[in-house]
């Protein structure tokens, strides 16, 4: 393991600007440089380089981090060996801390096991294309995949292969080149059966599965007759290489052409791939058999916002492709969709017609894919107001889901003109359907503030009150967010003139000893800043915004990055003048402390009043009944405080 000494001065030597201005072209503007994010297409630039902050942020797409963070993203290196390679680039020299002997065989032992995955893949790879190309039993896989007209480079480059028929031929070989049966059964390549063992993939043609740094992690085997008895295919079970809902195949060969084209086309199967690379579409990729997960919607989405999405035309593939699109749109990205002709999928239709016709089919009939939902089921649903209602419905969802203002408006146009119903109405349903999103978020984000940890639903107030305690929940957490913001910005400035003055931390802890913050993320941070205090530190914004924790690193960066919520809104909001900088910036702090305490109190009183309303016992009642005396005065007190410090009249 590389040393916290090592870590820490090469955090303090790697400048961003230089490590990102080895990738991306910046401008200087102002202070910060300014370039096109590498992380998504754009043609304005929207990348910012803060080399006061040593920090990047893009306003577009929302990637920031520290030099660490740009290689592990943008190189796709893993935190060592970005540490590794920022130590090259400034000369430091890497210091190796001390590891208990147990420490380093665990980890070894992890490392060692992926590692050997990888290499058993690899190796059953090369055994699958080497039986195909030169065993005489092989030839009947070479044979399968020119007769469905594969191309001698196109099976070169997805590296094709056929595993024997035998029981256990592709075992046996790779015990005898000294792979371990341990590591062949971690890789989904061989299984136990009874008391021996037996390949997991025999008499199929092969597909291997790459990573998107081309590393093979899984294989599809595809049977070569039809047998009702079998599975079409068999695809490798999860291992510690191959997560099915992380990996898109065929993403390591499109990724070029999918940046290039700004487009990534997204069909079913393997040979659909496959065969579209083969017409020339090399931005084709797959979800393979499973549907279309998150991860691998955000996988494409690095590369380009827009997808195309080409099915069946059969009712299943309509059915299929409509359920991946709400999560496309949730990610805010573009997608589009395309109807072959009945009965033929995009291997087969490209094979019929060529390149040049599918081309061109995908030109003419890809529709956008809420158009293509209101259109597919308009004509069905036309003079049925019932049916006509539901499809509403289900559109104004979709549209609800699209993050942007602009967008969503569009479609609201565009589907009131074809359903002829009120642009006015749509609007009231989306936005609807928006705010009860955004409570639920909001609900679910808080739910641990509106219950103490101890307490039942049933003590929760009626639904008027639990409204208010929504919006009182997104309140507090708004207020929280400034105090770690201060907290990491400013921390470790002084309060006042004098030599002798208390830090910005010293006076926010004490100030709010004993309290604690609701939000996990913001107590996670406060609890940091705390217990670092505790032992003597307070540190500057850098400790957080390059923090060995990649949590904090983040919460941190994106806190420095927006826009502050307190100053920008508060005090212009009341119209506040403050003399100096200074003077607003010591204001900023008591008055985010203050209502945090008095958010804290109401919060605390809610509770006692409920816990009134049902006590029986009379020694509870009097207790609750002097709290509930101590709460309203510091309430009161709070209110005063409130009054003084922050509504200020101008002059
Ligand atoms: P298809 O049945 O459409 O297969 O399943 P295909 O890829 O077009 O194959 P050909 O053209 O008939 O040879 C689409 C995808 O669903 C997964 C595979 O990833 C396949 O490519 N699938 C299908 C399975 O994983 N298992 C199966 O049994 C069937
Ligand atoms: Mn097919």
């Amino acid at each position: 393991m590389i040393s916290k000494s090592t870590i820490q001065k090469i955090n303090d030597e790697a400048r961003v600007e230089d490590v990102v201005g080895e990738f991306v072209m910046l401008k200087k503007r102002g202070a910060n440089l300014l370039g096109l994010c590498p992380f998504h297409n754009e043609k304005t630039p929207s990348f910012n380089v803060n080399p006061a902050r040593n920090i990047y942020k893009c306003f577009g797409c929302g990637k920031a981090g520290g030099p660490i963070q740009f290689l592990i993203d943008y190189q796709q290196l893993s935190y060592p060996d970005a540490l590794k390679y920022l130590a090259k680039k400034y000369n430091i020299e890497i210091e190796e801390d001390e590891q208990t002997d147990e420490d380093k065989q665990k980890e070894q032992e992890k490392h060692n096991l992926v590692e050997s995955i990888h290499i058993a893949n690899a190796a059953a790879q090369k055994f699958f294309t080497d039986y195909m190309l030169q065993n005489e039993n092989g030839k009947i896989g070479l044979a399968y995949f020119k007769e469905r007209g594969f191309l001698n480079h196109t099976i070169e480059k997805f590296q094709l292969g056929f595993a024997p028929e035998g029981y256990d031929v592709f075992t046996k070989h790779a015990l005898k080149e000294g792979f371990q049966l341990e590591v062949l059964k971690k890789a989904g390549l061989t299984s136990p059966k009874e008391n021996s063992t037996v390949d997991f993939f025999r008499n199929r043609v092969m597909f291997p599965i790459h990573n998107m740094t081309g590393k093979v992690v899984g294989f599809g085997g595809r049977i070569m007759i039809k047998d009702e008895k079998a599975p079409k295919y068999v695809n490798t079970p999860e291992s510690e290489v191959y997560l099915k809902s992380k990996i898109l195949y065929g993403g390591y060969f499109a990724k070029n052409e999918i940046r290039k084209k700004d487009e990534c086309l997204l069909v079913e199967g393997y040979t659909d791939v496959i065969s579209l690379h083969q017409a020339g579409m090399e931005n084709s990729v797959s979800s393979s058999g499973t549907s279309l997960t998150v991860d691998q919607i955000r996988l494409i989405k690095r590369i380009t916002p827009n997808i195309t999405m080409l099915y069946d035309g059969d009712a299943a593939g309509i059915k299929a492709a409509l359920r991946g699109t709400d999560l496309i749109l949730e990610e805010g990205m573009n997608v589009r969709v395309v109807v072959l002709p009945d009965a033929e999928d995009p291997d087969s239709y490209v094979k019929k017609v060529g390149s040049e016709a599918f081309l061109q089919f995908i030109q003419r009939n890809r529709k956008d894919v809420i158009l293509f939902k209101a259109s597919l089921f308009a004509a069905e649903a036309k003079h049925d107001p019932i049916k006509k209602s539901e499809l509403i419905r289900d559109i104004v969802e979709s549209i609800a889901k699209i993050p942007d203002n602009i967008h969503r408006s569009v479609y609201v146009k565009e589907c009131s003109q074809l359903f002829e119903i009120q642009e006015q109405i749509l609007i009231t349903e989306v936005n609807k359907l928006r705010r009860k999103k955004a409570n639920d978020q909001k609900t679910a984000e808080n739910r641990e503030v509106v219950q103490p940890k101890d307490s039942k639903q049933d003590q929760l107030p009626d639904s008027f009150h639990q409204e208010q305690f929504n919006q009182a929940s997104s309140n507090l957490h708004i207020l929280e967010k400034d105090i770690i913001r201060i907290l990491i910005e400013f921390g470790s400035w002084k309060t006042g003139e004098e030599e002798d003055a208390e830090t910005v931390a010293a006076y926010v802890l004490n100030d709010l000893d004993g309290l604690e913050m609701e939000t996990d993320r913001y107590r996670m941070m406060f609890d940091l800043v705390k217990r670092e205090f505790l032992s003597g530190n307070v540190h500057e914004e850098k400790f957080y915004t390059a923090n060995e924790d990649e949590k904090v690193t983040s919460i941190a960066i994106e806190l420095l990055t927006q826009p502050y919520s307190l100053s920008d809104n508060w005090w212009q909001k009341y119209k506040i003048v403050l003399p100096d900088k200074k003077l607003m910036f010591v204001k900023d702090i008591q008055s985010a402390c203050i209502r945090f305490k008095q958010f804290k109190n109401i919060a605390e009183l809610k509770k006692i009043e409920a816990k009134l309303k049902e006590v029986t016992d009379e020694t509870e009642l009097i207790k609750l009944m002097k709290l509930h005396k101590l709460f309203i005065e510091q309430k009161k007190e709070f209110a005063k405080t409130v009054g003084n410090v922050i509504y200020r009249p101008t002059t």
